[in-house]
């Protein structure tokens, strides 16, 4: 009997010597990563936390800042940026009609084929068509800017770290380097054709910045389009393309959620119903 509750007494010791470890190197682990600096990584900001109509539980989509922020797509970041995940007629779901989308995929051009010689050319958009690229192909897109080819933008908010707030801050975020930073990192000071950004984790990327001015996209709703608010409404509207059903899956979490609780109560009752005949049995 002794011999037993002793092997019991060594397991659990080395149970619990085992659970120690594992947290104390789990603590150790967090500490350092929460504290120390990559080597080599120069010192960039995180991205501000701006607050959109879609965040948490309850978020939903604000129609007029997608319209809005498509508006500043389509007008400037489109002559760099391609969104080829998009179809025209997904606007439709950002409160375009059918004809607005007609209208407005004849307007682009898209690579298409020459029916009598099978040539490349190129035809006026359907509403079927996806957002084309404004470069035939990736080496006129880096001959065009400075040997960096800018990405495609369609799942970019998913594709960095806090994405919504990371293409805001990055986009309202240009600026000259400080003299102190300049200072403790002089390879912190932008190369040729090369522009500052402290959000940018190098601190200097290809991108010059795209919005500068004040009413650069002139807004339907009576906005004011300052580049704060340009760059606030360009993140939400590349939320919607890297996540059309975001607002869906949070509304789907509800009735999930609600079902679940109430599945659960019905399995406690009815382990109590079926238990008290054995329970009744053992008094
Ligand atoms: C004149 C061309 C040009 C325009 C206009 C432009 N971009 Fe860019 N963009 C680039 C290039 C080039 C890069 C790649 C930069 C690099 O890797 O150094 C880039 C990179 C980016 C990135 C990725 C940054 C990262 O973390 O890698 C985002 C996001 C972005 N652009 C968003 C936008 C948005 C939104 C607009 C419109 C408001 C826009 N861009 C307009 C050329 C452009």
């Amino acid at each position: 009997m002794t011999k037993l509750l002793s092997i019991r007494l060594v397991a659990i010791l080395a149970g619990l010597g085992f659970a120690l470890i594992a947290l104390y190197s789990f603590v150790l682990g967090a500490y350092a990563a929460m504290t120390e600096e990559v080597p080599g990584h120069l010192p960039y900001e995180k991205p501000r936390d701006i607050a959109y109509s879609f965040d948490g539980p309850f978020g939903k989509w604000d129609i007029q800042q997608l319209q809005r922020g498509f508006k500043v797509y389509d007008e400037v970041c489109a002559a760099c940026h391609s969104l080829k995940f998009v179809a025209f007629r997904d606007l439709e779901q950002i409160g375009y009609d059918e004809g607005q989308v007609k209208a407005y995929a004849a307007s682009k051009q898209v690579p298409g084929i020459d029916p009598n010689t099978g040539e490349a050319t190129t035809r006026p958009g359907l509403p079927t068509d996806y957002f084309p690229s404004p470069y035939p192909n990736n080496v006129a897109a880096a001959a065009a800017n400075n040997n960096a080819i800018p990405p495609d933008l369609s799942l970019i908010t998913k594709a960095r770290g806090d994405g919504t707030n990371y293409v805001a801050s990055l986009l309202a975020g240009y600026g000259p380097p400080s003299a102190e930073l300049l200072e403790e990192h002089p390879e912190a000071a932008p190369g040729p054709g090369l522009h500052h950004n402290p959000y940018f984790p190098n601190l200097n990327l290809a991108m010059a910045p795209p919005l500068t001015t004040a009413g650069q996209v002139a807004y339907d709703d009576g906005t004011e389009a300052t580049v704060e608010q340009m760059s606030q409404d360009v993140a939400a509207f590349l939320t919607w393309t890297a996540e059309p059903t975001l607002v869906q899956r949070k509304q789907t979490g509800w009735p999930v959620l609600i079902f679940l609780l109430f599945a659960t109560v019905l399995a406690y009752l009815s382990k109590k119903q079926l238990w008290a005949a054995a329970k009744r049995k053992d008094d």
